[in-house]
């Protein structure tokens, strides 16, 4: 397939035109920013690292009843895509307290959320992604009321797919951020699902294994990434013989 003109590039990814009209190619980058892209750095394979797990994650999700933008790789670090019209939401849903939420609000690190939390940012790094609630969402017109319950829905049934299967792996979901966008006339699961846009905690010593080592320093990242694919990888040789 060739690589049309390139659309879009982002802090991780690069969107290029396709062939056909209605989809994209996306590149997973060895970048990795945070902090609003005030830390930044390249480290080699991880584009490659976020994007298996990502496209392993779409297709989990599709057999499981979410439907979402992946339609199939290109090589280790590039996948097609349905073009999405993105709507400007950052769809996190958070089972434990980490993060923003811990800085902002009186919640303890590592104090369980259950019922799990959703929180919605509006995405522009300009303004520094604040936060929503459901009147400001609807008022400034990004979705309808009925399109928001959706979404949440989503969030959730994709929350807790991806809550028991890393339980299974002996690892704690913390939280998630999720973006989705228009096709035609449905909404669809968009971006990536990787560990630059979750936190992972081991169940036993409460390590992480996401972007919070590169964050905090806490250690190697790539080494971090490199055993969430091998427990994925494991998974799949058990499952999927
Ligand atoms: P950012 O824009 O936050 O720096 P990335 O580097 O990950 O993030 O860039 C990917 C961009 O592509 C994001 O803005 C995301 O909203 C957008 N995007 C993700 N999936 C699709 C899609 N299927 N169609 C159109 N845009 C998409
Ligand atoms: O990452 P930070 O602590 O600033 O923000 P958060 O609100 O605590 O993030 C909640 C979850 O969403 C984490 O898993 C982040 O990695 C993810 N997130 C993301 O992927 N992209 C953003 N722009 C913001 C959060």
């Amino acid at each position: 397939m060739e690589f049309g003109e390139l659309l879009y590039e982002g802090k991780a990814k690069s969107l290029y035109k396709s062939e056909k009209d209605d989809e994209l190619i996306t590149c997973f980058r060895d970048d990795m920013t945070a902090f609003n892209g005030v830390k930044k750095d390249s480290f080699q394979g991880k584009g490659a690292y976020n994007a298996a797990v990502s496209a392993f994650f779409f297709d989990y999700l599709e057999k499981n009843g979410v439907k979402t933008h992946f339609i199939k790789m290109l090589d280790d670090h590039t996948m097609v895509v349905k073009k999405l019209q993105m709507i400007p939401l950052e769809v996190i849903a958070r089972n434990v307290a980490a993060g923003s939420i811990v800085k902002k609000l009186p919640f303890k690190e590592g104090q369980v959320l259950n019922p799990p939390v959703i929180v919605t940012d509006y995405k522009d790094d300009e303004k520094g992604d604040p936060s929503l609630n459901d009147d400001l969402i609807i008022a400034l017109g990004l979705v309808t009321p009925e399109e928001l319950k959706e979404i949440k829905a989503v969030t959730l049934k994709i929350n807790k797919l991806l809550y028991e299967f890393f339980d299974e792996l002996g690892l704690i979901f913390v939280d998630f951020k999720v973006e989705f966008g228009r096709y035609k006339d449905t909404i669809l699961l968009g971006d990536e699902i990787s560990m630059d846009s979750m936190r992972l905690w081991d169940k036993k010593t409460r390590e992480s294994f996401d972007k919070d080592v590169y964050r905090f320093n806490k250690g190697d990242v790539m080494t971090a990434y490199a055993k969430v694919v091998e427990k994925i990888d494991e998974w799949k040789r058990e499952h999927l013989k």
